[in-house]
């Protein structure tokens, strides 16, 4: 199966699908600012604050959102992570396109974003078990996972909030979330971790090292995505 068979929804579709109506939105990383347009452009949001670390990038944030004529509603600034955006006062927070251990970072040094009130959006490039491991050690709950195929990868999107009460994952839970309402891309993204784990466990073997803990990641991804064919089927 391909994943473009498999994907119906994009990355910034899904991204922006997670985002609750009417959500006062900040944008850590907002590169093109394409989140944040679309977010006001269609209403979901009434404004938005997008960040970027570097010049080069808030400068074409800036000309696409005056070609979009939305100047007076997203406030742009050249900042690292949440700096500066605890005065935007945001009901949801993008953090999406970087590593996931970056985003952990960028979360743990804006204590203003542990709070029920604040949504937060996180697309994860690399890392995703970091990130769950931070985010379910530090009272972030009330999560929804989803995925989405573009161009050959499949991208974790990952909804939450900080609730004090935080889900109990499996290690491959950890590692592929839980939950994705699609069974068909389910099952591809459990093939393409499957495929993953086959090359680490031949690595640790081939290095005469133990890969027990690896082996039992493996077999339950391997039941998942055994189920997830199974819903498929019916
Ligand atoms: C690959 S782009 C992703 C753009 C957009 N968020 C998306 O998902 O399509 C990553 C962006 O994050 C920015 N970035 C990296 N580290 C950052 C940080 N600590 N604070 C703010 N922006 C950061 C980079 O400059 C870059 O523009």
């Amino acid at each position: 199966m391909t994943v473009r068979k498999a994907g119906k929804m994009k990355r910034l579709e899904t991204i922006l699908s997670l985002i609750p109506q009417g959500s006062r939105l900040v944008d850590v990383g907002c590169d093109h600012c394409y989140i944040p347009i679309q977010a006001v452009s269609t209403g979901l949001c009434p404004e938005a604050y997008a960040s970027d670390v570097r010049p080069g990038p808030l400068g074409r944030a800036r000309e696409n959102v005056r070609a979009a004529g939305l100047s007076g509603k997203i406030t742009l600034a050249l900042a690292d992570g949440l700096h500066g955006a605890e005065a935007f006062d945001p009901d949801a927070v993008v953090i999406a396109g970087m590593g996931g251990e970056l985003i952990a970072g960028i979360i743990d040094a804006a204590p203003f974003v542990r709070s029920p009130r604040v949504s937060l959006i996180l697309q994860p490039m690399t890392s995703p078990y970091e990130l769950r491991k931070y985010l379910f050690t530090h009272g972030f709950g009330a999560v929804r996972e989803r995925l989405a195929a573009e161009d050959g990868h499949i991208y974790q999107v990952i909804s939450c909030r900080y609730t004090g009460i935080s889900p109990i994952y499996t290690e491959a839970e950890l590692e592929v979330g839980r939950d994705h309402g699609d069974a068909e891309l389910a099952a591809a993204h459990l093939e393409k971790y499957i495929k993953k784990y086959d090359k680490i466990i031949k690595g640790i073997a081939a290095s005469g090292k133990d890969a027990e803990a690896q082996i039992r990641v493996r077999g339950e991804l391997i039941e998942k995505y055994e189920n997830q064919k199974a819903v498929r089927r019916t």
